[in-house]
């Protein structure tokens, strides 16, 4: 289906159809699945929205890691609660990908052959409780940055799918900021971990913006078309300007010697991060990527008897055969 989707965008699109189309768009009117769209604007958001899924999906496993280990028992329930609510978000923008006209299993199985990717951020390790803390406050907290203005993007099942997860995250935004407090302005060896954690974090953190948008390669007409509401840079900026102050409440020290505040500019300057390393985990060579991808090999292998099982039991009663009686 997907292939097929990709081979018929050869074909012209009716330009008046395209005009009409934008028009829509620029009038703020939402896209929904059973009206007419352009096939570039299909995979986009086909794209745009499985690697979304994916990486809530992937996203729960260095946070996963720390369940079972949590310092306290209230501390565990909400690491629990976060985790369970990153694996709703992904089923709600796997829903909302169906929409398009793919499914789950196609979004996948190209998760796993690696023709589709996830947010690099989770290629990094979780050596310490104090991730937990930096995790919630920065990776949530970019993902509120980038999420928020998505509720106003033109497809209407992504934009409402969007309503629900942001007041989630929130949520989990706070409950990282939690953590670091505590930890910031407990023992020395506290305050060392948290602080460690902030300079593990910061640089992925910023990365989760997508490259600089003078190397951002689907922005304009993702914009144009209200996919994408700011471009990378104007979101990494608001994110620090944001985080800053934050981290000066909790005591901790961002580990950018060229963070100053810009009177002129009304923002904080700041170092971009290392670009090379950026492609790098994108492409496969982060610290984590072979075991991220193993094991949701294995969670998708495992799952198997399952989908066999729901398939059988449904086409049983397709063909109105009664389940015998045990
Ligand atoms: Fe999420
Ligand atoms: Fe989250």
């Amino acid at each position: 289906m997907y292939a097929q989707m990709i081979e018929s965008e050869v074909e012209c699109e009716d330009p008046q159809k395209l005009k009409e189309f934008q028009n829509r768009i620029d009038a703020g009117d939402k896209i929904e699945p059973q009206d007419w769209m352009p096939n570039g604007y299909r995979k986009t958001l086909i794209r745009q929205i499985g690697q979304h899924a994916h990486s809530e999906i992937v996203g729960q496993l260095p946070e996963g890691n720390w369940i079972t280990r949590a310092p306290t028992l209230e501390r565990k329930a909400i690491l629990l609660a976060k985790v369970q609510d990153e694996a709703g978000h992904g089923l709600y923008l796997y829903c909302a990908a169906e929409t398009l006209g793919v499914s789950r299993d196609e979004l996948t199985e190209m998760l796993l052959d690696e023709r589709m990717k996830y947010s690099s951020i989770f290629n990094y390790p979780t050596l310490t409780w104090a991730d937990m803390g930096a995790i919630g406050w920065l990776v949530d907290g970019a993902a509120i940055m980038n999420q928020v203005p998505l509720q106003r993007t033109s497809y209407g099942p992504y934009a409402r799918a969007m309503i629900r997860i942001c007041k989630e995250e929130s949520f989990h935004q706070r409950q990282g900021f939690d953590i670091m407090i505590k930890m910031a302005k407990g023992s020395a060896e506290q305050k060392h971990m948290a602080q460690d954690a902030l300079n593990r974090f910061w640089y992925p953190a910023l990365m989760m913006f997508g490259p600089s948008d003078t190397d951002s390669v689907h922005s304009v007409q993702s914009m144009a078309w209200k996919i994408k509401m700011n471009t990378n840079d104007e979101l990494r900026q608001k994110f620090v300007d944001q985080t800053a102050p934050q981290a000066d409440l909790l005591g901790l020290t961002i580990p950018d010697a060229n963070l100053e505040w810009d009177e002129h500019k009304g923002g904080y300057n700041f170092t971009e991060p290392d670009w090379s390393e950026f492609y790098a985990v994108i492409n496969g060579n982060g610290p984590c990527n072979v075991e991220r991808l193993a094991a949701r090999k294995k969670a998708w292998e495992d799952g198997q008897w399952v989908r066999d099982g729901l398939l059988a039991n449904a086409e049983k009663h397709a063909a109105k055969i009664p389940v015998a009686a045990e």
